[in-house]
């Protein structure tokens, strides 16, 4: 680290590093047997009704946690943590930027995080050749890896990356806007960025100055949309929140679809509840981390809570709603999703075949009838364009399908897995100031101890959840889920790849630990 930087914060950055391997050590994942019964409905309001400092009006959260995610021990740590950061802040004003070497910047801020877990792996996408400060390959990006899902087809033909819309939202003083969009073009099997459009840097093509500039921008937001939407909205605050509370409010822990459910909207609510307090408050990581202040971040969470579209959960819809069905050039990841996808969904198919012998009992089903009024009440902007125009067996194994998906696969892509790309800052930079500089260590440090907190060990996919069954033959179904779990695992070992792909082997069975 600069040896600029004030021995008072390097005591601070200490003790925080100290404390998040600390709850990391302490966090072993959970055991999930059979739903114990809930005792009352949960309440469905605006966050910001429940939480004074977090004043969201159209995301919508829950008014308690119930009785058996209420942990206490977890609660008091979190309060602690709390306390904590206003007795010893993690950010200080005015220190000095980043070791200009990324490699030493990153090898000093996860030094404490070595031991009991691992440092980040470069990812082939952003290696540059050993060129430090070089922009990333924005093309490879675009298809494999996390910021893959933004690329779309827009109604002109032309392939985007387009984050224009959070321009919108205020942002630091000093930092640059990240209102941005980028055009690529295909060349053969790979695609090239070729144009980007920005605020900050007007329109710029690849042999312009302000091309690598603009490169990081786009990175930048994309990095952002990532980690504040895709993550944290749309898989937790909305995934998360919305499916355990209807189901909670309105399937018995005796129904089957309540069981084929449990493993994955297990502890979602108690989740939030840490969260919501560490991350979406002034003081927490993302007004912090980030280039929105906090202001800028609630009113952009509420207006992207409003444009959630439900098929981003089914790899082949989202395909097709982003218009890249006929595309002709490669894209690894979207294959990769696929597989994961298809296999979630047989055992979602076979389940539902098995407890219902028709759409029409499906139908008959009053419990079902009115937990699926609710859910697409809560989603916002309904279920139907995953389930179909009327409620169907095949319907209805998409769209649980879909919820598991992104607790399993897309939790992994969006969280978990940037443990390896945003630690290169240089290249995926958390925000960009206008005067050229890199982050400052305060920033950056917060960065990384916020994606340490991402890496805590969860329930595994690669386990037997036929505990949480009926009956022997509903066991029989989640021992088969996990059969061809593996199966897919054995296929993904023959043929290595990088950080890109996710495998059974390295995913957990839910977002929640
Ligand atoms: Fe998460």
């Amino acid at each position: 680290m600069a040896t600029s930087v004030p021995i008072g914060w390097r005591a601070r950055r200490s003790f925080w590093s100290r404390w998040q391997a600390l709850r990391f050590s302490l966090n072993k994942p959970q055991t999930i047997g059979p739903p114990k019964p809930d005792g009352g409905a949960i309440g469905e309001l605006p966050i910001g009704r429940v939480h004074r400092r977090i004043p969201l009006e159209q995301v919508r959260g829950y008014d308690r946690l119930p009785k058996d995610e209420a942990r206490l021990g977890m609660r008091v740590i979190t309060a602690i943590g709390l306390w904590l950061a206003r007795v010893v802040p993690q950010m200080k004003p005015g220190l000095p930027e980043i070791d200009e070497d990324i490699a030493e910047a990153v090898d000093d801020a996860v030094a404490r995080y070595r031991k009991g877990f691992r440092a980040p792996v470069l990812p082939a996408e952003l290696d540059t050749g050993g060129n430090q400060g070089r922009p990333p390959d924005l093309a490879a990006l675009a298809v494999r890896g996390p910021y893959s899902l933004f690329l779309e087809r827009d109604p002109a033909g032309t392939l985007r990356w387009d984050f224009h819309e959070m321009g919108r939202f205020e942002h630091h003083p000093g930092l640059c806007n990240l209102g941005v969009g980028v055009e690529f073009t295909e060349a053969g099997a790979a695609l090239q960025a070729t144009r980007i459009d920005s605020e900050a840097h007007g329109s710029v093509g690849c042999d312009d100055a302000e091309w690598e500039r603009s490169v990081l921008l786009a990175a930048c937001a994309a990095t952002t949309h990532l980690a504040l939407t895709r993550h944290y909205l749309d898989v937790h605050l909305i995934g998360g929140d919305h499916w355990a509370v209807a189901t909670r409010n309105h399937l018995p822990p005796d129904h089957p679809v309540y069981r084929l459910l449990w493993p994955h909207i297990y502890n979602s609510l108690y989740t939030i509840h840490g969260t919501l307090r560490t991350q979406v408050l002034p003081e927490g990581d993302f007004a912090n981390v980030f280039s929105f202040t906090h202001d800028g971040l609630i009113a952009y969470l509420d207006e992207m809570y409003g444009r959630y579209d439900v098929r981003i959960t089914d790899p082949a819809a989202d395909r097709a709603r982003r218009g890249l069905d006929d595309a002709g050039f490669e894209q690894p990841s979207h294959e990769n999703l696929l597989e994961l996808s298809e296999v979630i969904n047989a055992h979602t198919r076979r389940y539902l075949h098995h407890y219902f012998t028709s759409d029409d009992a499906l139908r008959a089903d009053d419990d079902v009838a009115a937990w699926m009024d609710d859910l697409d009440g809560l989603i916002p902007n309904g279920v139907g364009a995953l389930l179909g125009p009327t409620l169907t067996l095949d319907g209805l194994a998409r769209l649980i399908g879909g919820h598991l998906y992104e607790g399993i696969v897309i939790h992994d892509l969006v969280g978990t897995t940037l443990w390896d790309y945003v630690p290169w800052a240089d290249r995926l930079p958390p925000r960009l100031p206008i005067d050229g500089t890199r982050p400052p260590v305060d920033v950056y440090q917060r960065m990384i101890n916020n994606n340490f907190a991402l890496q805590i060990r969860r329930a595994p996919l690669l386990a037997d959840y036929g505990a949480v069954a009926l009956d022997p033959q509903g066991a029989a179904m989640f021992s088969r889920f996990h059969a061809e779990c593996v199966d897919l695992q054995e296929r993904y070992d023959r043929a290595p790849a990088g950080p890109w792909r996710m495998e059974p082997k390295n995913l957990e069975i839910g977002m929640n630990g």
